[in-house]
């Protein structure tokens, strides 16, 4: 430092370059203590998700682990590999089917899986109607996921029957695929969470083939609406202010009703796009329209039928 201010006052070049030097070595040394944040790629491809903090969690952590067993290997230490099944709980609308499909192409990314499609099955996919067709039935649409996510949808729905119905089959051969380590696929089972819970208390077995049971809480009102803005703003739309109270004190009034089951983000996405066809039959009555016009969504556009 005190010889770069020196050699400064002979030549300032030279002082320009050692300072670049220093600097160098600085990033050097943080590199190696990690400056970047390793998750930033991770967070991209979820930042499009309002909430879901424990979902990006558990998606750190698998990445944190793949990252660091390849490492392992390559340093020749053992490594065991990460089983990657999970189970989905939520209500309707929390964003369990979304959130699979983004995994599809996350987990592709991250090299898990070889081709990162999706494909979603629920019980009529994998239930045939006599014996032994099932097992065929579920194992034609294992073979059609390989490389990508098998999303079972109302998974319980396989325990309907009890042990004489052949869902029992189906589970039984899902379990066997999903245990065979050279199978590269990823099995997500989802539902709602009564029935989830149900269908595992029916199949003690299940829970621990399923490292990652993954809750999707019910939004709150603040997230809704930020879920709403962004639908909004997806779409090139704005809500007015006003709007938004509608909205939030509508929000409100769904969540309270105990009869209907409220859709969480579904129900969001239903009353934006209500209000872009009320704000089309509006606008059409008028002759000229600015951008304005065009773009805001009003208290009156969401007069949303209660
Ligand atoms: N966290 C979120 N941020 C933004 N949009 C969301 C979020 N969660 C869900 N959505 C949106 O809400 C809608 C419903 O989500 P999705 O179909 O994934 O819910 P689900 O849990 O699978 O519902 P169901 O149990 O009824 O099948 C989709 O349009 C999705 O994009
Ligand atoms: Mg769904």
């Amino acid at each position: 430092m005190l010889e770069a201010q020196n050699v400064s006052q002979r030549n300032g070049k030279i002082n320009i370059v050692l300072q670049h030097k220093k600097n160098e070595n600085n990033h050097q040394i943080k590199d190696k203590y990690i400056v970047k944040n390793p998750f930033n790629h991770i967070d991209d491809k979820f930042s499009s998700f309002i909430g879901l903090s424990k979902l990006k969690q558990t998606v750190n952590e698998i990445y944190a682990i793949l990252t660091i067993n390849k490492k392992r290997q390559e340093m020749g230490l053992t490594t065991t590999k990460q089983v990657l099944h999970m189970l989905f709980k939520g209500n309707p609308g929390t964003g369990k089917t979304s959130v699979a499909r983004q995994l599809a192409k996350i987990y592709y990314d991250m090299e898990v899986l070889s081709k990162g499609h999706f494909i979603e099955a629920e019980r009529a996919d994998l239930v045939g109607e006599y014996i032994g067709q099932t097992a065929q039935k579920t194992r034609n649409i294992i073979q059609k996921s390989m490389g990508g996510i098998l999303f079972i949808d109302e998974a319980y729905s396989l325990a309907r029957g009890g042990e004489k119905d052949f869902g029992k089959e189906a589970i039984d051969t899902l379990v066997k695929h999903m245990e065979d380590k050279q199978n590269d696929f990823v099995l997500i089972l989802a539902g709602y969470p009564n029935e989830m819970e149900y269908f595992l208390k029916l199949n003690p077995g299940l829970t621990s083939r399923f490292p990652f049971i993954i809750d999707f809480d019910d939004y709150n009102i603040n997230q809704l609406i930020e879920i709403a803005k962004q639908m909004a703003t997806e779409r090139e739309y704005q809500l007015t202010k006003e709007a938004e109270w509608k909205m939030r004190s509508y929000l409100y009034k769904q969540q309270a009703d105990t009869v209907t089951n409220f859709s969480n983000a579904r129900c969001v996405r239903n009353v934006i796009e209500y209000a872009i066809r009320m704000q089309a039959v509006r606008l059409i009555h008028q002759e000229n329209h600015s951008t304005d016009d065009l773009i805001y969504l009003t208290e009156e556009d969401l007069n949303i039928q209660e």
